[in-house]
């Protein structure tokens, strides 16, 4: 970028404050965010009339008003495609970690624990021939049910509409149209539906209570999408079998009761973290920013039809 552009970095790892981010604003063209700079409507209306793109650094962008900026006449962009294949590995690591008590046997270990193999020990849940229902079934959803279906599970899916014909016929993939029904007949249930105003808590209290007790709910996609007090509250009366997540609602705060559970795995959101994914997503960021500096209209715009 500082090859390309008159660039300023925040070259730290933490996020920018709100004021030093509203500075910013008020001087640059072009504004790079990453999911923990919340670009509100207050602060897109404070910005310099300079400000014209928001290339965001991520595939997500539910911490961007977006119609706020639109309505200024800035255009936002964000990063698909790229972090398709790392999200669905971790997701993939989610369940077998969920469902095989990974991380709890390897506890077992450093604690110095192990006594020797025994038949009733770190008895987990099988993934082969059990069914995976897939919540958004988009790239990641879809790349979550490839791994799946190669690990012998059956794949079921709930997304606005159906997947067309030759992906369904790929993944042998049956459409639930009613996510309850879905939900009460699943072993394994995963989220890859973007955060929208819809889907805030679609994974309510009460959808939750419909999740069969054996089963194993795992999250890389946006934390607000699951009621986590609810899903605690589950977790330990032995309600819901197990959770891998990878994002929580209020973060980086993690529900404190989560924590205390030995059936859930949890992870730092780190569904992205790979370094080949993190220079694509860097790519991906400048061929926006230089699309639009050349005067044309960048690939990978984040329009209002998507929320
Ligand atoms: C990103 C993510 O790394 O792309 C997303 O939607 O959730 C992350 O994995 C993050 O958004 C960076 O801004």
């Amino acid at each position: 970028m500082r090859e390309l552009f008159d660039t300023e970095l925040n070259v730290t790892d933490a996020p920018m404050s709100r004021s030093a981010l509203a500075e910013a604003m008020q001087r640059a063209e072009v504004l790079a965010p990453t999911i923990t700079d919340r670009i509100d409507a207050e602060l897109i209306a404070e910005a310099g009339e300079r400000l014209k793109l928001i290339a965001n650094f991520g595939a997500g962008f539910d911490h961007i008003d977006v119609a706020a900026a639109n309505a200024r006449g800035i255009i936002v962009t964000n990063t698909p495609g790229v972090l398709t294949e790392d999200t669905a590995d971790l997701t993939m690591a989610l369940i077998l970690s969920a469902g095989r008590r990974l991380v709890e046997g390897a506890n077992v270990i450093q604690a110095g624990g192990f006594a020797g193999w025994a038949p009733t020990a770190m008895l987990g849940r099988r993934v082969t021939h059990k069914r995976l229902g897939v919540i958004g079934m988009g790239r990641i959803g879809q790349a979550v049910a490839r791994r799946a279906k190669a690990f012998g599970m059956q794949i079921h899916y709930h997304n606005r509409k159906p997947v067309s014909s030759r992906i369904a016929e790929e993944l042998e993939a049956t459409y639930w149209e009613s996510l309850d029904q879905m939900l009460a007949r699943m072993d394994v249930i995963s989220v890859n539906c973007p955060h929208t105003p819809a889907t805030y808590h679609l994974l309510s209290a009460r959808r939750l209570k419909l999740i069969q007790s054996h089963a194993i709910l795992v999250n890389t996609a946006r934390g607000e999408i699951i009621d986590e007090s609810a899903l605690a509250d589950l977790l330990a009366s032995g309600k819901i079998g197990g959770a891998g997540l990878d994002v929580f609602e209020f973060e980086p705060q993690v529900n404190p009761r989560l924590l205390k559970l030995p059936n859930a795995v949890l992870l730092p959101h780190m569904g992205s973290a790979t370094v080949e994914g993190r220079i694509d997503m860097g790519e991906k960021v400048i061929i926006s920013i230089k699309t639009w500096m050349d005067g044309h209209r960048p690939p990978d715009r984040v329009i209002p039809s998507m929320l």
